[in-house]
């Protein structure tokens, strides 16, 4: 049965460190302290401007652990190391490419098999669904891995404004092709733009988000901002940064990994420690600041709210 990611968040109780039972706005207020002054941390560089328009400290990381026990990795490490080939892929080389790119004001058309396509800024979104904590695990189909505190909101509530028609069976993303401030669009062996797909249930998944924000701020442009997806059970490709176009459709949509090494990554791209890329183990994987490997989890440790999306089907097969 499909559970929710509440369901997650009733076992983190038993493993909540002093910062997450503070309330957030106590917390935010000791670790302020903690750190010196209140107007040092607000004006360091990099800090987090929250959607209210308050400044967050720049490194608010501690206050953060997953329901299995991972501390969130470091805002500084998040946003340092970042797969984003529309810039370069280089992964420590986005940030820097990133820094000017505009991400606010920022819009994003649904369309397609719905009863009620629209255009929606991100301040709207924010505004009709109001964004909530996700801390997830972000595993790359290269073997590390990041544990994130997104804000989002389930991307079903965005369905469920539009009404995808009866013949939706799957959703199309799509995102921004700006050459003239990304510099990797200019290597043409990439297929841009950067597409993604998911089933129509795979989307309803409430753990399914659309992310507008993270570690209480705002989303930098090197993780996406103006808005991502975030499907935390899927390799990080999946998550398709800076989203223009969600478009319903009746079919299986084409995505870019897929049309440049179709037995390398498949449509589904669920994590699988079972399923090795063709050159290389998924079995392990180093979370960013570690040294060690860890093991990688079936559906990235999200089996039970997923896994009954995929019974009966041959996970060899639907890689
Ligand atoms: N989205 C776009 N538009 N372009 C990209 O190159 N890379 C993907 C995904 N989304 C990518 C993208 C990959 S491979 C990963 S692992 C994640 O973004 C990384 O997200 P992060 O940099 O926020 O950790």
């Amino acid at each position: 049965m499909d559970k929710d990611y509440q369901s997650l968040k009733i076992d983190r109780s038993e493993i909540t460190p002093k910062s997450l039972y503070l309330s957030r706005r106590d917390f935010m207020r000791s670790a302020a302290l903690a750190a010196g002054a209140v107007a040092l941390a607000a004006c360091a560089p990099g800090a987090a401007k929250s959607i209210d328009g308050s400044t967050a400290p720049t490194d608010p990381s501690n206050a953060y652990m997953d329901e299995l026990g991972n501390p969130a990795n470091s805002f500084q490490q998040t946003t340092n190391y970042n797969n984003y080939y529309e810039f370069t892929t280089n992964p420590q080389g986005v940030a820097r490419l990133a820094a000017n790119f505009p991400t606010s004001p920022w819009d994003v058309n649904v369309y397609g098999l719905v009863n009620n396509p629209k255009t929606f800024t991100v301040d709207e979104l924010n505004q009709l669904f109001t964004p909530e904590e996700r801390i997830y695990r972000m595993r790359c189909v290269e073997g590390w891995s990041l544990v994130i505190p997104w804000l989002g909101f389930p991307l079903s509530k965005l369905l469920e404004a539009v009404e995808p028609t009866s013949e939706a069976t799957h959703v199309r993303f799509e995102t921004v092709f700006a050459p003239d401030e990304m510099p990797g669009l200019k290597n043409l062996s990439y297929p841009w733009p950067y597409q993604e797909g998911l089933r129509l249930d795979e989307a309803n998944n409430d753990l399914t988000i659309l992310a507008t924000g993270m570690y209480g701020g705002e989303l930098p442009a090197q993780n996406g901002g103006g808005i991502r997806l975030v499907v935390p059970w899927k390799y990080g490709f999946k998550s398709a940064k800076a989203l223009v176009k969600i478009e319903l459709v009746d079919y299986q949509p084409d995505t870019l990994w897929n049309a440049i090494a179709p037995n390398e990554y498949g449509f589904y791209s669920n994590v699988n420690p079972n399923v090795d890329h063709p050159r290389w183990s998924q079995a392990t994987e180093r979370r960013i600041g570690d040294t060690d490997r860890r093991l990688t989890l079936m559906f990235n440790g999200y089996e039970d709210q997923v896994g009954y999306l995929y019974e009966g089907m041959d996970l060899k097969e639907n890689y």
